[in-house]
Order: C-alpha cells, then structure tokens, then sequence
C-alpha cells in the first residue's frame, strides 16, 4: 500500500472483506491457512487481530550468485 494511505487499517479492511467474498461463495469452507514473513510486523499485527494463530514455521535461505563464482566459495580476503 502507498504510504500516504498506510494507518488507515485499509489492509485489515481488505482482508476481511475478502473473507466475507469467500464465506459468501464457499459456505463449506472452515479452516483458513494465511502466510507471512516474520519480518512483516504489519501484516502479522493484521493477521492476529483477525484471530489467526501461529500453527507453523518455515526457514527460507536465499543465496545470491554472482556470476562467474561457484556458490559456497569464499575469495581470499573473505577468509
Ligand atoms: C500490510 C499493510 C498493507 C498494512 O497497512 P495498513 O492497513 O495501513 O496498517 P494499519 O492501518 O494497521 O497501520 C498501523 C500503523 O502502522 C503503520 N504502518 C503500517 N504499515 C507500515 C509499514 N509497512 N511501514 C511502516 N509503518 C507502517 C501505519 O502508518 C500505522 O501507524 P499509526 O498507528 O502511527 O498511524 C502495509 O504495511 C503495507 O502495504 N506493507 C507493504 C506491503 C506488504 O507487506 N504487503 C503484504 C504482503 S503479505
């Protein structure tokens, strides 16, 4: 969301304006599974006052490949 409109709990408002879009067309539905960063306090502040629980973790690592370098090597004076 832009900045200028962030505080507005125009995130909290869309999600759950899309829950209520789902209840409508999937009545049958009981379990939602939502995901986020750890990082992002926002959106998990949003999730939790939705009443979403922590029920997993995943690690993630990510490697950025310089060309013409074989990843896990390391140059002399980074040793
Ligand atoms: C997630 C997001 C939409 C929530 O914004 P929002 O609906 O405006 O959040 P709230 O209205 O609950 O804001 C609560 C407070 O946090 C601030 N805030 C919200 N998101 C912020 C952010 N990313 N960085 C800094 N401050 C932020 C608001 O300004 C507000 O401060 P205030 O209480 O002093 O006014 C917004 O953080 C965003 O666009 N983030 C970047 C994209 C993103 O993370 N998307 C979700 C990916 S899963």
């Amino acid at each position: 969301m832009l900045r200028e409109h962030r505080g507005h709990r125009l995130g909290l408002l869309l999600k759950i304006g899309n829950l209520l879009w789902l209840r409508d067309r999937e009545p049958h539905i009981e379990r939602l599974i939502t995901w986020n960063a750890v990082s992002n306090a926002h959106m998990l502040a949003i999730n939790e006052a939705m009443g979403y629980e922590l029920f997993d973790e995943h690690k993630e690592w990510r490697l950025e490949i310089q060309a013409g370098r074989r990843p896990g090597t390391l140059r002399k004076e980074e040793r």
